[in-house]
C-alpha cells in the first residue's frame, strides 16, 4: 500500500471509529445487563433482593416486600430507579434499604439491577 493510500485507510477507520461511538446510546442496556442485574440481585452480599422478595427463579425469598412481578407495568426506568436508590423517597416507613443512598450499591450495579427488575 502507498503511503497516502494508508492515511487515507486510517483515517476512514477513525471516522467509521467515531460515528459509531457517537451514535451508541447512554445507557447500560448492552447485552448482558439483564443477566448482570439478576447475579447481583441474588448475590447475598450484593442486592440480596430475594431476603425480602419472591423473584422467579429464586430460591428460599423472604416475605417482607412484595414478589417483583409485573414491574414494568407499573415502574418506568426512572420510578424503579428510585425505589432502589432509596425506598425511603416514596415510603419513609419502609424497611427496604437504601440502596443507592447508603452506597449498598454503585449507580452501575444498581443500572443494571434495573435492567434486570424490568423483565420481571
Ligand atoms: C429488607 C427487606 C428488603 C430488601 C432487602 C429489598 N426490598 Fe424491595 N421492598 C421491600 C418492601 C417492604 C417493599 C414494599 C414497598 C416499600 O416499603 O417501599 C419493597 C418494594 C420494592 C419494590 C416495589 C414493588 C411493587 O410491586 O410496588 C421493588 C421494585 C423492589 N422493592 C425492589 C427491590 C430490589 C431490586 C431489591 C434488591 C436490590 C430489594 N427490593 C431489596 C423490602 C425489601
Amino acid at each position: 500500500m502507498r503511503k497516502t493510500a494508508k492515511l487515507v485507510a486510517t483515517a476512514a477507520s477513525i471516522v467509521t471509529l467515531l460515528g459509531s461511538l457517537t451514535l451508541a446510546p447512554i445507557s447500560v442496556s448492552y447485552a448482558g445487563a439483564v443477566e448482570d442485574g439478576k447475579k447481583l440481585a441474588f448475590n447475598k452480599k450484593k442486592g440480596n433482593c430475594l431476603a425480602c422478595h419472591a423473584i422467579k427463579g429464586g430460591k428460599l425469598a423472604g416475605n417482607l416486600g412484595p414478589p417483583l412481578v409485573g414491574i414494568a407495568k407499573r415502574f418506568d426506568k426512572s420510578k424503579l430507579r428510585v425505589q432502589i436508590w432509596d425506598a425511603s423517597a416514596k415510603n419513609p416507613n419502609t424497611t427496604m434499604p437504601p440502596f443507592g443512598k447508603n452506597k449498598i450499591l454503585s449507580d452501575k450495579e444498581i443500572d443494571k439491577i434495573v435492567e434486570y427488575v424490568l423483565t420481571l
